[in-house]
């Protein structure tokens, strides 16, 4: 895993395939079925190291990174990266890899990615487990903060973003207590093009209000959402429970945004009662 979250018994053995943007780098373990994740923006898959051991003996992990970054290829990187091509990025890879459905596991954009999964790739989803997401668009202020980074990220690069994200994404305490995962997210962004990160800025701030759609959600979900989370908070995840249909809910103490990785504990524990029961 490189300079990324270490898990010194996470075995680095990439898989490489062929989609029609360009080619997805992932990694795979074990066996049952399937969970597909989706990680969040400005990060890569390794995002999900802690999620590797205690999942991995029941169900077959497809752990991407999405086309542009990490590992993975973007053969012309648009101007925008749109949730929905993204989405479709992930159907042809599922498609490849002979796997007919998935449970959908998203982070944040990964999150984004996940409602557009469910729009468009219905027969490929088995259920939904959102992490640290919205379902409301940008506002205007946030869209024109969003070029805003976009035109910095592409005239300066992405250090003032790797900056600031690094330290945005995280609780209080996980800042405290554990500086090296504040470093490896800080190397993870400085290791993706700024002109990935501008086209996903920019992806995301077109990104369609899909609240409309909760109520239609039709398969089993589960949100978790970190305490101290500030980008979606706690508040913001419930008004999403109360329109999904019997979905369940976690909020993870002892986290911000990245409520997998910072609490690991509560959220495998989560993530597992949850595939069990449904
Ligand atoms: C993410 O974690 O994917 C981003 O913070 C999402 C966003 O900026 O809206």
């Amino acid at each position: 895993m490189g300079v990324r979250y270490s898990n010194e018994r996470w075995k680095d053995v990439v898989t490489r395939v062929s989609v029609s943007r360009g080619e997805f780098a992932l990694e795979r373990f074990g066996s049952g079925p399937p969970l597909l994740f989706v990680h969040g923006f400005p990060l890569d898959r390794s995002m999900w190291v802690s999620q590797v051991e205690p999942l991995r003996a029941s169900y077959e992990l497809i752990i991407p990174d999405l086309l542009g970054f990490g590992e993975s290829r973007l053969t012309d990187c648009p101007e925008r990266l749109t949730m929905e091509d993204l989405a479709a990025d992930l159907s042809e890879l599922l498609e490849a890899l002979g796997i007919p459905s998935a449970t959908f596991c998203g982070l944040s954009m990964g999150g984004y990615v996940g409602w557009q999964f469910w729009r468009h790739h219905r027969t490929q989803l088995e259920r939904l487990i959102m992490c640290d997401t919205r379902a409301i668009a940008d506002d205007e202020a946030g869209q024109r903060q969003r070029e805003l980074t976009a035109r910095t990220v592409l005239r300066q690069g992405n250090m003032g973003l790797s900056d600031a994200m690094s330290q945005k994404l995280f609780a209080n305490k996980t800042r405290a207590s554990r500086p090296e995962l504040i470093e490896s997210t800080r190397q993870v962004i400085r290791g993706t093009s700024p002109e990935v990160l501008a086209a996903a800025l920019r992806g995301m701030a077109v990104r369609p209000d899909v609240t409309s759609w909760l109520e239609e959600v039709d398969v089993p979900t589960l949100l978790l959402c970190g305490v101290e989370d500030t980008i979606s908070t706690v508040d913001e995840m419930r008004q999403i429970q109360t329109r999904i249909p019997g979905a369940y809910y976690t909020v993870i103490e002892d986290a911000g945004h990245m409520s997998p990785l910072e609490n690991p504990r509560v959220a495998n524990s989560a993530i597992l009662e949850f595939l069990s029961t449904v």
